[in-house]
């Protein structure tokens, strides 16, 4: 006999396993919503806000970031303005169809949308890391662009809160390989919101932070929304990847353990690393003024290898 709906008793769409019920679609995005609304204010993640920028990659997580956060803040927070942000990382067979699938959701949303092309802003794409020494890290390297550059467009677009679609499959993956290098510096800072401690820095807010990877590919189907059909064909066999799927090895045989690790860190190791970790301090970058923690920021030190290295090749 087919499933029913924990909820509403018709037949189930889908069932989630960390808390082994079952749900038809209608309930399942109810259920999806709430939970969004429920971290945003369990956090505090929207107080005082007035502009939220999302970052949308054009994957399955940030498309259900948007759609949800689009749906949430015009119903309890209608003052709040929302403005898109999305780098095209110039990756051939996968950044175009990323820029696409975005600019149609902002047209259909009608949301501000501010597409930062890498290879006609900044003069380079993610391939060029390729015939740098970060080749073997280009996800590494990919990470710190697209961090830096979130944060500097959504100060410059004049948004208190820069949002991304981070899960906690993703958190998970982090903390598993913090907590196995004991990086205590980096594991104090993973966290639902990150509170802006320089003028120049945004405050970083994760709503998604409690759904996993496979919850927000549900929402995504049961709104109807696109669904890429590329994945970053860099970032094939990279580590994270790796991690990704022991992880999905070790919650077969321990259910919830994604859950479970996440709710220690916050609840039981956090507040103890809080009182200890102190706030690093932060300067400003002396190339280019975003805020750094040595004199040149880890965005300028990067490009400057690219630079240095396409030099290289041009004088061979
Ligand atoms: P990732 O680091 O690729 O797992 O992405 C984490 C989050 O960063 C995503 O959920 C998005 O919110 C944001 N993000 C990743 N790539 C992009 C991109 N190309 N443009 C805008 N935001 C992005
Ligand atoms: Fe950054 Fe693939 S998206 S390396
Ligand atoms: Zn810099």
């Amino acid at each position: 006999m087919a499933a029913k709906c924990r909820i509403c008793g018709r037949s189930a769409t889908y069932y989630l396993d960390h808390a082994r019920i079952h749900l038809c679609e209608d309930c399942f995005i109810k259920y999806y919503e709430r939970k969004i609304y429920k971290s945003i204010q369990k956090y505090n993640m929207l107080e005082g806000a007035k502009k939220v920028a999302v970052a949308v990659s054009g994957g399955k997580d940030s498309l259900a970031l948007l759609e949800s956060l689009y749906r949430i803040v015009s119903e309890k927070f209608p003052e709040l303005k929302l403005a898109v942000i999305h780098i095209d990382l110039g990756i051939p067979g996968y950044s175009e169809e990323c820029r696409k699938i975005v600019e149609k959701m902002c047209g259909d949303l009608d949301v501000e949308c501010h597409i930062h092309d890498l290879r006609s802003e900044e003069g380079y794409t993610i391939p060029d890391f390729q015939a740098t020494p970060f080749r073997r890290r280009i996800c590494g390297a990919c990470g710190t662009v697209k961090r830096y550059l979130m944060n500097k467009i959504a100060y410059e677009i004049g948004a208190d809160r820069l949002a991304t679609g981070h899960n906690l499959d993703d958190v998970v993956e982090v903390l598993f390989e913090l907590y196995l290098k004991g990086s205590v510096g980096e594991i104090v800072r993973i966290k639902p919101v990150s509170w802006s401690t320089h003028p120049k820095l945004i405050t970083k807010i994760k709503p998604l932070i409690e759904l996993t990877e496979r919850e927000n590919l549900y929402y995504v189907l049961s709104r109807g929304l696109p669904v890429l059909s590329v994945q970053c064909p860099l970032a094939k066999n990279s580590r994270m990847l790796k991690r990704k799927k022991l992880i999905s090895m070790i919650e077969k045989e321990i259910p919830a353990f994604r859950h479970t690790l996440y709710k220690s860190h916050l609840k039981r190791i956090m507040p103890k690393l809080e009182k200890t970790v102190k706030e690093p301090n932060l300067m400003e970058c002396k190339s280019c003024g975003m805020p750094s923690l040595s004199e040149l920021c880890s965005y300028c030190k990067l490009t400057s290898k690219l630079k240095k290295t396409s030099q290289n090749l041009d004088s061979e």
